[in-house]
């Protein structure tokens, strides 16, 4: 212990520890200004504060020596301290505007008394005491926004489904829309999900935010994710919200800009206003806030790269503003949530004049470039607060954009590849069979035997895919992925899995398609998997049945006698 307080006092930063001070002063007046009870603040500051410090003693990673530990716990407890500020300085906002004003002369000092005596009689005698003096009414969203004066309602959330977690160390915002094709939110729902570690999970919150206002689309919506994700609702990782209508502006009316079709203008402002609001909900629930969309891949313990990399650039004193997971779009930037309201704010300056990642270039280039200087020195600077980490820790899974007619092939090179098929060591089959017709080399013998994926033609009512096992074998459980990341559309439809017992084939003597048992069906993200019963004795083989004609072409990317591959731990 004695031992490691000198290598403490040797490592600590002291500009670190000055800034820290500062934030706790800062924090115990906020708190004694609001005439909070002083139990309450004291127990604050000892958990938010104390007690991570003498973490400090005690917590080591093996990787790093005493001192780069100390100074990255410093930089963790420095960022979470940022955002306990911006918490209390809410709240702070609200005592003030409640507070009367006071007399502003009150207490003069004798000079200035003397002077106003000498000057009666004049108009500027009573400058200092005009009872007209009212404090100044700065510009708020309302400035931006008129059109949600209009409505008392127009920023609380039209449905939220809550557990209140907050204080989370990341939280994930994905915006979620209506579209014309098929919606990726639930494979990206499970992407996430899976990608977390249990203590990622109960670290982090992912808010779903449905930009939608025809409140039978929002329902429908939150009873699928709730039916996928009953546990992530329940223990509070999972949340959905959604705006009031009275949130957006007429959308007729905007002004058209860019020379773009009132289409895309319409559109580009709605994306806008969806950010403020999502990030706005967020901004008070943890320490750092993740933009994400809704169709999207994930690597494994994204959440504890995100957090690690965020607190060394941190620990390294860069004063960074975003940190960009994913070199597409909007996907995969990080903010401090303290930080968020330059983003929100300047997004509702300019919503109806450039799109979001426009207006968060020129945020950046506000921020940091000298006009004066030619556009490399901008470039150069701007990777000061805008810091890209590679490999990337996001991918694009969709192939369509929610505007109508653009469609969305952008694959971000820096995430590596991606698996498009799971192999398994499978049982030796006699033969294996498919009534679809197949596409090129992507047959199903080869799927099964884990070289590549099957690929087939529409499938249609009644079409069998079929795998006989050259012996007989004890079947237990099975796993069938339909679709893959490059073709998430192309999977079974209302088809069902069955298999062939020994016993019913001897039974009927024959080697028709009779005696199948129905054991499993694919399911809306295109998975079937099951048990067995074992009273069914020996299989000999296993039957895919299409029940209805399809309209997609179809993807089989997984076949398991067994169990599943870890989806977002398969890349190449
Ligand atoms: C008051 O004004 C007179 C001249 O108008 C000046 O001489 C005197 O110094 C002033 N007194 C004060 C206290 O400023
Ligand atoms: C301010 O004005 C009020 C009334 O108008 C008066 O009673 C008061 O004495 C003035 N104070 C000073 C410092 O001039
Ligand atoms: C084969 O099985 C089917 C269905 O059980 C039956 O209709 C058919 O007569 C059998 N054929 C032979 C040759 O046993
Ligand atoms: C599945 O197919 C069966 C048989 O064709 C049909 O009756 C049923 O409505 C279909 N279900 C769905 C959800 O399409």
């Amino acid at each position: 212990m004695c031992m490691r307080s000198i290598t403490f006092k040797r490592a600590i930063d002291v500009e670190l520890l000055v800034q820290l001070s500062v934030a706790l002063l800062r924090l115990a007046t906020c708190s004694r200004k609001m005439q909070l009870r002083r139990r309450n603040c004291l127990i604050m500051l000892t958990t938010s504060v104390l007690v991570p410090f003498s973490f400090i003693f005690f917590i080591s990673r093996p990787d790093l020596s005493h001192e780069e530990e100390l100074v990255q716990r410093l930089a963790e407890l420095q960022v979470r301290l940022q955002y306990l500020e911006a918490v209390y300085r809410a709240r702070q906002e609200d005592v003030a505007a409640l507070q009367p004003t006071l007399d502003s002369t009150a207490a003069l000092a004798p000079a200035i008394q003397g002077l106003l005596r000498n000057m009666t009689g004049l108009r500027s005698a009573n400058g200092l005491n005009n009872t007209q003096i009212k404090g100044l009414r700065m510009p708020s969203s309302f400035h931006f926004l008129p059109h949600l004066l209009d409505n008392p309602l127009s920023i609380r959330p039209a449905f939220l489904v809550s557990n209140g977690r907050s204080g989370v160390s990341v939280v994930l915002g994905i915006p979620t829309v209506r579209r014309e094709k098929e919606t990726y939110l639930l494979p990206t729902l499970h992407n996430l999900v899976e990608a977390m570690n249990s203590e990622e999970a109960a670290d982090s919150l992912i808010i779903v935010f449905i930009a939608e206002t025809d409140m039978e689309y929002v329902l429908q919506t939150a009873r699928l994710i709730e039916n996928q994700f009953p546990n992530q609702i329940e223990s509070g990782l999972i949340e959905i919200l959604s705006p009031p209508a009275s949130y957006y502006p007429d959308f007729d009316k905007l002004k058209m800009t860019l020379g773009d079709s009132l289409e895309r203008v319409k559109w580009r402002t709605k994306q806008n206003l969806d950010f403020v609001f999502l990030m706005t909900y967020a901004q008070p629930k943890g320490t750092f806030y993740v933009q994400l969309e809704d169709d999207i891949l994930a690597k494994h313990n994204f959440v504890t790269t995100m957090k690690n990399y965020a607190i060394e650039i941190t620990a390294k004193k860069q004063h960074w503003f975003v940190l960009d997971f994913c070199q597409l779009g909007f996907i995969g930037k990080m903010f401090k949530s303290a930080e968020l309201p330059w983003a929100i704010t300047f997004f509702q300056m300019f919503y109806n004049d450039k799109p979001v990642d426009w207006l968060l270039n020129y945020l950046i280039v506000t921020k940091i470039c000298n006009q004066d200087k030619d556009s490399k020195q901008c470039k150069q600077d701007k990777s000061k607060l805008w810091v890209h980490y590679k490999p990337s820790l996001f991918q694009h899974i969709g192939t369509h954009s929610s505007l109508k007619g653009k469609v969305q092939r952008l694959k971000d090179k820096q995430f590596g590849k991606v698996s498009l098929f799971f192999p398994h060591v499978n049982p030796p089959l006699a033969s294996a069979t498919s009534d679809i017709r197949t596409y090129k080399h992507y047959t199903l013998s080869r799927a099964y035997m884990g070289e590549t994926y099957f690929w087939g033609l529409f499938a249609q009512q009644g079409d069998h895919l079929t795998f006989t096992f050259r012996n007989p074998i004890t079947l237990t459980r099975f796993y069938l992925r339909s679709g893959n990341v490059e073709h998430l559309s192309d999977k079974f439809y209302n088809t069902t899995i069955g298999v062939l017992p020994v016993k019913n084939v001897v039974a009927n003597q024959n080697f028709t398609q009779e005696g199948f048992i129905t054991v499993g069906h694919f399911d809306s993200l295109g998975i079937a998997e099951g048990n067995v019963d074992p009273r069914l004795g020996k299989i000999l083989a296993v039957r895919i049945t299409v029940q209805s004609d399809s309209d997609t072409w179809v993807i089989l990317s997984e076949v398991s006698t067994g169990k599943k591959i870890n989806f977002s731990n398969y890349y190449l």
